[in-house]
């Protein structure tokens, strides 16, 4: 797998012909990319946009049901997206944590779900302003990766994984973590998968998000342990979009 990223999450956000020029204009500018590039656009279009991907764009759902098919209605399973050819799905995001009540568990269930059906889980951790503030980041994130991820996943499932940091209060904010709280945090991480995994973690993606835009990519891609990012706000826009996976493209190509 390659270490250097950039995801973008669309959330709730285009109509379908929306998606469908935003998908064929990221598809286009991938083909060269050292980065690889993944977009979560909403659910209801995954099966159309896959067919305009192209072999270079990987597909990634936003979410995905806690248990196996059954009687569980509005939901879709890991495995139903495996059969439209999406590849990674995101799990743990903050805005299912805070506003659909997904706790540790849940999360825990999805990522087994995700890695059971032979896809890459995009687990996201991070901290709120409070906890940050006083003084908990480290433990919370520890306690997040410790129940969503080392709980779940054995040695050769973990490789499938990546990690995506996104402090709750850079996120859709226009509050970007500095570089250096990144990069603290981003350390601590890899140091928490090396202890948990082993030297997988020096091959292990580690994201930033939360904010980041074309104008604050390059400076966050470029500490040692912020391995790419995953986009909001400015996956939504084409230009934007493929000028952060350029920032990230020319961080790698200078080392
Ligand atoms: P943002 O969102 O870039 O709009 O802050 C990031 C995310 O929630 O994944």
């Amino acid at each position: 797998m390659n270490r250097n990223v950039v995801a973008g999450n669309w959330k709730s956000n285009t109509g379908f012909n929306e998606a469908k020029s935003l998908t064929r204009a990221i598809a286009e500018a991938t083909g060269d990319t050292e980065s690889q590039v993944i977009i979560a656009p909403p659910a209801p279009y995954l099966a159309a946009l896959k067919e305009l991907c192209g072999a270079a764009l990987a597909l990634a759902a936003q979410n995905c049901s806690a248990y196996d098919m059954g009687a569980y209605t509005g939901e879709h399973t890991a495995q139903m997206l495996a059969d439209v050819g999406v590849s990674h799905v995101i799990v743990g995001h903050s805005e299912r944590r805070q506003l659909y009540g997904e706790t540790d568990e849940v999360v825990a269930a999805k990522v087994h779900q995700v890695s059971a059906a032979g896809l890459h889980p995009i687990i996201c951790v991070g901290e709120s302003l409070e906890e940050r503030e006083s003084g908990e980041h480290m433990n919370v994130v520890k306690r997040q990766l410790q129940k969503g991820f080392f709980d779940v996943l054995d040695a050769a499932k973990a490789a499938d994984v990546i990690i995506a940091y996104e402090p709750v209060w850079a996120i859709g904010t226009g509050r970007t973590a500095s570089a250096t709280q990144a990069q603290e945090m981003h350390l601590f991480i890899r140091q928490w998968v090396h202890e948990a995994y082993g030297q997988m973690a020096d091959r292990m993606p580690i994201l930033y998000g939360g904010s980041v835009k074309p104008e604050n990519a390059e400076e966050l891609f470029s500490q040692p342990d912020v391995d790419g990012g995953l986009i909001g706000g400015a996956s939504l826009n084409a230009a934007d979009f493929i000028s952060i996976i350029k920032a990230n493209d020319k961080w790698i190509t200078a080392n």
